[in-house]
C-alpha cells in the first residue's frame, strides 16, 4: 500500500538525505515515514511524537503495513528519544517555528551529529531562518509549497556559515535566488494583506497605531524590493 502525500510533505520527502537512516520528530499520522520506506527513501526511520493517541495511530498504520522492522515507533519530547549519530537526517513538518527551535536548541549533542535537518515551520520562518545562521546551519535546499489555499515554506540545512541580509532572512535565500516560481504570487498575497492592515488602521492617530502602521508601511517596502528582483 502506497501512502499518497500532500505536496508539502512531498517536498520534505524530498530534501531528506536518500539511504540513510532518519527521524520524523512530530510524525502524527506517520504518513511521511511510511512514504520514505515505501518508497526505497530511506532504509530506516523513526517516527516520534510527543502526543499518545497519534502516535498510536502511526503505530497501527506501521503495523497494518508490516513495517515494524524499519519504521521503530518512539514516544517522546524532542529529540531527546535520539542518540546521538543514529539518524542522518532530521526533519520537523507542521509546528511552529518558535517550538523547532526550542527543540533543536534542546538537544545539542544530537544535532552536533545530524547531517541535515528539514524544517517545515508552520509560521515563525524569519524567526527560524534568524535562529539557523546564529547557531551554525546553512541552508542548503528551500522550496515553497502551495496547498489548500496555504503557502507553506520547507528549509532544508546542513552544519556551516551563512550570512543573511533582510530579505534573505525574510524570505529565503534560495527562494529569491532561484527566484522560485511562487514566490512571486506568495508575496504580492503578503502584501495584499500588510496593505488591508495598513487601510484599517490609517484613521487612528494614537502613538501606537502610527508607529504600527511605520512598521507595516516598512514591510510593504520590503516586499516591493523583493518584488523587484524577481
Ligand atoms: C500538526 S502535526 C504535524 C504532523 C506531521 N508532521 C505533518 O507535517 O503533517 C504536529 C505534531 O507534532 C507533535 N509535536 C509538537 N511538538 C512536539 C515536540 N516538541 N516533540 C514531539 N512532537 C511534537 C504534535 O503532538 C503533533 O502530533
Amino acid at each position: 500500500m502506497k501512502i499518497k502525500l500532500p505536496e508539502r510533505l512531498l517536498s520534505v520527502a524530498s530534501m531528506i538525505l536518500p539511504g540513510k537512516a532518519a527521524a520524523d520528530i512530530g510524525t502524527d499520522h506517520g504518513y511521511l515515514p511510511v512514504h520514505l520506506v515505501v518508497e526505497g527513501i530511506c532504509p530506516f526511520v523513526i517516527a516520534t511524537d510527543r502526543a499518545r493517541s497519534p502516535l498510536e495511530s502511526a503505530r497501527q498504520l506501521v503495523e497494518l503495513l508490516s513495517l515494524t522492522k524499519t519504521i521503530d515507533i518512539r514516544f517522546g519530547e524532542g529529540l531527546e528519544i535520539l542518540e546521538p549519530g543514529e539518524v542522518a537526517t532530521i526533519c520537523m513538518a507542521g509546528v511552529g517555528g518558535a517550538t523547532i527551535r526550542s527543540v533543536l536548541s534542546d538537544s545539542p549533542l544530537v544535532l552536533d551529529k545530524t547531517e541535515r535537518l528539514v524544517l517545515q515551520p508552520q509560521r515563525g520562518a524569519v524567526g527560524l531562518r534568524r535562529w539557523l545562521a546564529d547557531n551554525g546551519f546553512t541552508i542548503v535546499a528551500e522550496d515553497l509549497v502551495m496547498e489548500d489555499g496555504f503557502y507553506y515554506e520547507i528549509i532544508g540545512v546542513e552544519h556551516g556559515h551563512m550570512v543573511l541580509d533582510e530579505s534573505q532572512t525574510e524570505f529565503g535565500p534560495l527562494l529569491l535566488a532561484n527566484r522560485h516560481p511562487l514566490l512571486k504570487d506568495y508575496l504580492e498575497l503578503k502584501k495584499a494583506d500588510l496593505t488591508r492592515l495598513i487601510d484599517g488602521l490609517s484613521q487612528n492617530r494614537t502613538k501606537e497605531c502610527q508607529e504600527r502602521l511605520a512598521q507595516l508601511s516598512y514591510g510593504v517596502q520590503r516586499i516591493e524590493r523583493a518584488l523587484k528582483c524577481l
